[in-house]
């Protein structure tokens, strides 16, 4: 039987790259995802003939469709688990001042720059699509069943004034995986995020890291404790797993405000089921 097969986005260096040594000792084969060539080629030759880098910017969907095809192609027709984790800070301030603010021909304002949403949330989101795939069709190698996980952050629990953009993209990941978890398990996938507090890496501005107090930092170790609650249970789906210091945390949506919004969580499902299986084009449904 053949060997289980993952891909690790970001993993040129920091988590990404963590995550992808830690797979390799579980005995899964890891393709190295990462828009840098050279962190990306020299974390697959550091990891041995059990990885392989392929380049790719997450952000267009083309490219990340082509990185699976290729990833499930080199692990001979199998795909186990997807590591949506390739990320980046805000590259434009929101509240930047009137100098910085600019307009097209047209005199309209120019847009914000977003890219980290594109990077951090939406190939999140068309990762989970393409990982669904690709499992679907891993069962005749010996797969069929998956294990995808994505890196929110603290910022997606709490807030970073900083990242106001970044903030939002680490909270879609948390409302995503809690949303999609409880149905894709059904399947055999489990859907889970990692919302790391403050590990050293490169994302890390060198001012920062310099100031940051020893009693704050978070190890990559304690990501490692929740990769392997990931790993263990076939049924562990939804979660949104904390990293502080040594410890994992599962952290539960907000309570009810009242019974009533209780009821519409947790009994209106059904309603729900059946409104959406009656609308045949989803697409145009509320428009
Ligand atoms: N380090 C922390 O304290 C911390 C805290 C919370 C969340 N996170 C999240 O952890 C994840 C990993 O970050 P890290 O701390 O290991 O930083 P890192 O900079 O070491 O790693 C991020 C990697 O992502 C790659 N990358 C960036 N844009 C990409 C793209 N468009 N396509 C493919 N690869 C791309 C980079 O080249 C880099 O190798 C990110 O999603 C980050 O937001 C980190």
């Amino acid at each position: 039987m053949s060997r289980p097969v993952a891909i690790v986005t970001g993993a040129g260096s920091g988590i990404g790259l963590a995550v992808a040594s830690h797979l390799i000792t579980k005995n899964y084969r890891v393709v190295i995802a990462d828009l840098n060539p050279s962190t990306g080629t020299e974390a697959a030759s550091s990891l041995g003939p059990d990885a392989t880098f392929i380049q790719c910017d997450v952000s267009s969907y083309t490219a990340q469709a082509r990185l699976f095809k290729q990833a499930y192609e080199w692990g001979g027709n199998r795909l186990d688990f997807f590591h949506a984790n390739a990320g980046v800070d805000d590259r434009q301030l929101l509240y930047d001042g009137p100098e910085k603010e600019e307009l097209d021909e047209e005199g309209l304002v120019k847009p914000l720059n977003t890219k980290s949403m594109q990077v951090n949330l939406e190939a999140v989101i068309q990762g989970l699509w393409l990982f669904k795939y690709y499992v679907r069709r891993s069962k005749e190698a010996g797969g069929g069943k998956g294990k995808f996980v994505a890196t929110s952050s603290a910022a997606g629990l709490y807030f970073m004034t900083q990242n106001p953009q970044y903030t939002a993209s680490k909270y879609g990941i948390v409302g995503f995986v809690r949303a999609a978890g409880p149905i894709l398990v059904k399947e055999g996938i489990t859907v889970n995020a990692i919302c790391p507090a403050f590990i050293p890496t490169n994302l890390c501005p060198p001012q920062i890291l310099a100031l940051w107090p020893k009693e704050h930092i978070t190890p990559l170790s304690t990501a490692m404790k929740a990769i392997d609650a990931f790993l263990g249970d076939d049924t562990m789906t939804g979660e949104t797993v904390e990293l502080s210091q040594e410890n994992i945390y599962f952290r539960k949506c907000v309570d009810w405000a009242n019974d009533s919004q209780r009821w519409v969580g947790e009994e209106s499902q059904g309603i729900w089921d059946l409104g959406y299986a009656n609308v045949p084009e989803k697409s145009g449904y509320g428009t």
